[in-house]
């Protein structure tokens, strides 16, 4: 795989011209720190398993322990994980021109937050984070860590279970996080989408979004997405090779 010099310089230059850059991640971003991503063919999670099991609602009240093992696995994975050479771009250059970059991720990870960008916007929530999975019948606002160490954590007063904090399919995102992401959408002036399918909605819009409001919108994916059509440059690598080419420069 290799990027055309042309089309690189191109993507450089755009990024140089542009005063506010949004960026939106997916789980190709942490594929090269050992994290699987989604849906690739062999690797991707949802080839091996069945999200309507392990991440929706039902499936996990259908099977809370199965469900909560196999996110403690996950959760073992990322914290065992070091930020990648993308990771580490993208923090550096929102470093050198602060107010600059709005980081706009789909990843439950948090080696964006490792990294340094620590004010990244997370649209479907952060898997190191407990919640409790219905409100309290009694209305207190228990800490989850009170909660009875059993498969999965549950309150000892009312049964309550502990659930991880991402957004499960069926699931409203962040209302503020969505906001602020289709504000930073609308609001750039290049739009740096990195290693998301695109088929996940509505985080998948933010670059048509992007588009209609005139930004110059780039994709960096060794593969073709569903959103391809609503870029005006797709660069073919991977966001480990290719965030350091195009961001360490400027
Ligand atoms: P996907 O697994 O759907 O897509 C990953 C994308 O990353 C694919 O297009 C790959 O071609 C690309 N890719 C793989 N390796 C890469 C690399 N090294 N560099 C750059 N790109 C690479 O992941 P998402 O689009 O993030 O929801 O999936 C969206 C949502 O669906 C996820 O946030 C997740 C899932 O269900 C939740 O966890 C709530």
């Amino acid at each position: 795989m290799s990027v055309d010099a042309a089309a690189l310089q191109h993507a450089i230059e755009r990024l140089r011209a542009a005063s506010s850059i949004c960026v939106l991640s997916g789980a190709g971003m942490s594929a090269e720190s050992g994290i699987a991503t989604f849906r690739d063919a062999l690797s991707g999670l949802w080839a091996r398993f069945d999200p309507a099991q392990l991440a929706s609602p039902e499936g996990f009240r259908a099977d809370p322990s199965l469900v909560w093992r196999w996110y403690a696995e996950r959760r073992a994975a990322v914290r065992a994980a070091q930020p990648n050479a993308g990771h580490h771009a993208l923090a550096a250059f929102a470093k050198r021109h602060p107010g600059r970059l709005t980081l706009v991720s789909q990843n439950v990870d948090d080696l964006h937050q490792r990294a340094g960008n620590v004010d990244t916007i997370r649209l479907h929530g952060d898997m190191l984070e407990d919640q409790w999975l219905d409100a309290c019948p009694r209305a207190m606002s228990c800490d989850t860590a009170w909660a009875a160490p059993t498969v999965p954590p549950r309150c000892e007063a009312c049964g309550n279970l502990v659930r991880p904090g991402v957004v499960w399919f069926g699931e409203a995102l962040p209302f503020v996080a969505l906001q602020a992401a289709e504000q930073a959408a609308r609001s750039c002036q290049a739009m740096l989408v990195v290693g998301t399918s695109g088929v996940v909605w509505p985080a998948a819009g933010l670059a048509a979004q992007a588009r209609r409001a005139g930004a110059f919108v780039i994709i960096v994916n060794p593969d073709a997405s569903d959103i391809d059509g609503d870029a005006q440059l797709h660069l073919p690598d991977t966001a480990a090779r290719l965030l350091p080419l195009l961001l360490d420069s400027l």
